[in-house]
């Protein structure tokens, strides 16, 4: 309890709330001139790719902001990266390429327009459109924001962007490496994974989601990982892929799917715990991501160097306050628990005998084309 209560006090402190002493140009008060130019990037950033929406472009834009900032490494030094500078999108043709990345030159190209149209730097155009992004998706945390990142002077090389096919072992040494995460804060990370959906690891199929609820960010994600695999939703198992609980599909709604990576963390005795600690623990969660991503965020910088412009990120859109429930045809005697320390809560069934849809898009229909700019960055399979 009182490791919860430190890390809520952490996350609030995460959260500037300096007076405002300077007037931008569109009449809003800030702290410091420096955050003037993300207040019209937000709209435009909204109006031009998100459309408000915890959707397609905006999953790819939180995506991006890991990927970009997990590209830096303490043993191979500085050459081999620079964290959270916009290598990505300044050098849109090396780092997108490596399989890794595969997908992130959508979010890529569509966010390179926005360098030649606002004065911000790449680094922290990626980061902040991130922070817009997890907006739009209700129940996130409005994260931190520091502005000051300069320009990426060199993409990253290969090999330091987690892969679903790891080894447990493999993924928390690169995240230590790269930024001393502790196992916990790579699980708090995974909260992310409550907005996701695959394209890329079958690519039989568009936008397989991570869990049940892909456009909220809930703690299904830790729940539904927890059940025993019956199936793969699309063309048999992939590199990275293990059976999920709920394969089912029809139309654009595919079915769910479970990277191994997910699943292994999940069991792993060094992360177990961690994993089912958030279950139906939604401000627990919140926070413990909130404060994992403030690192992940400045990961090359020195953050005392960088200025502090977190009042100007939005306030996201309220969590939905449901308790996590298990999906109709799943229950507790499918859940794989490993961690032998606690007690696992006690939830509800959702009614039904047919496995349910997950829908394709936040208004629940099958038809939401997102926004795809063209641009430098090489769509790889
Ligand atoms: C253990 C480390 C991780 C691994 C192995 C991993 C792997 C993956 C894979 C394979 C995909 C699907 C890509 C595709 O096929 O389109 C994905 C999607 C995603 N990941 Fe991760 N990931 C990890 C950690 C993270 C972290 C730390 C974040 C963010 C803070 C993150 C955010 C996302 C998001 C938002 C998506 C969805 C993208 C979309 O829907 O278009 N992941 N991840
Ligand atoms: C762009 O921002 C930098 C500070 O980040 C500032 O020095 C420069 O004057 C700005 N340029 C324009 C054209 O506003
Ligand atoms: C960063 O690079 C972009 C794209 O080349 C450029 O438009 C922008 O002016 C640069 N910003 C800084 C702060 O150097
Ligand atoms: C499905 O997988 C088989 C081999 O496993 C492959 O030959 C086929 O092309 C795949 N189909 C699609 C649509 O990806
Ligand atoms: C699936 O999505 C595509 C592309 O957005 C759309 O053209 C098609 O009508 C959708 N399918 C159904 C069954 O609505």
């Amino acid at each position: 309890m009182a490791f919860r209560s430190l890390l809520a006090l952490v996350a609030l402190a995460a959260v500037s709330n300096a007076a405002p002493t300077t007037v931008c140009p569109d009449g809003t008060h800030v702290s410091n001139a420096a955050c003037c130019p993300f207040i019209p990037l937000i709209d435009d950033l909204q109006n031009t790719l998100f459309q408000g929406e915890c959707g397609e472009d905006a999953h790819e834009a939180i995506r991006l902001t890991f990927h970009d900032a997990i590209a830096i490494s303490q043993s191979q030094g500085p050459k081999a990266g620079g964290g959270a500078d916009g290598s990505m999108l300044i050098f849109p043709t090396v780092e997108p390429g490596f399989h890794a990345n595969a997908g992130i030159s959508d979010s890529v190209n569509n966010l390179i327009p926005f360098l030649s149209t606002h004065n911000v730097s790449a680094g922290d155009l990626v980061q902040f459109a991130g922070a817009v992004a997890l907006s739009n998706c209700p129940g996130a945390p409005r994260v931190q924001f520091l502005a000051g990142r300069p320009n990426a002077t060199a993409p990253a090389v290969d090999g330091l962007i987690p892969e679903p096919q790891d080894g447990v072992s493999q993924i928390l040494e690169r995240f230590a490496d790269a930024g001393n995460f502790s196992p916990f804060e790579v699980i708090a990370l995974l909260a992310s994974h409550s907005i996701a959906r695959a394209d890329k690891v079958d690519t039989s199929i568009d936008a397989a989601p991570f869990d049940s609820t892909p456009f909220v960010f809930d703690t299904q994600v830790y729940l539904e990982v927890l059940l025993k695999g019956v199936g793969f939703p699309g063309n048999g198992s992939q590199v990275g892929e293990v059976p999920s609980p709920l394969p089912a599909h029809s139309g654009n709604d595919t079915g769910e799917m479970r990277l191994q990576s997910d699943f292994a963390l999940a069991r792993d005795p060094r992360t177990a715990c961690f994993w089912q600690g958030f279950v139906n623990e939604q401000d627990f969660m919140v926070s413990s991501f909130q404060a994992a991503f403030a690192k992940l965020a400045v990961l090359g910088h020195n953050p005392s160097k960088l200025i502090d412009c977190s009042e100007v990120v939005p306030t996201p859109k309220p969590a939905v306050n449901k308790p996590a429930t298990f999906p109709a045809t799943t229950g507790p005697q499918d859940l794989q628990l490993s961690c032998p320390t606690q007690k696992f809560p006690t939830l509800s069934v959702d009614p039904g005998a047919q496995e349910t849809l997950i829908p394709h898009c936040p208004d629940g229909g099958q038809d939401c084309p997102s926004v795809q700019f063209s641009g430098p960055a090489p769509d790889i399979p």
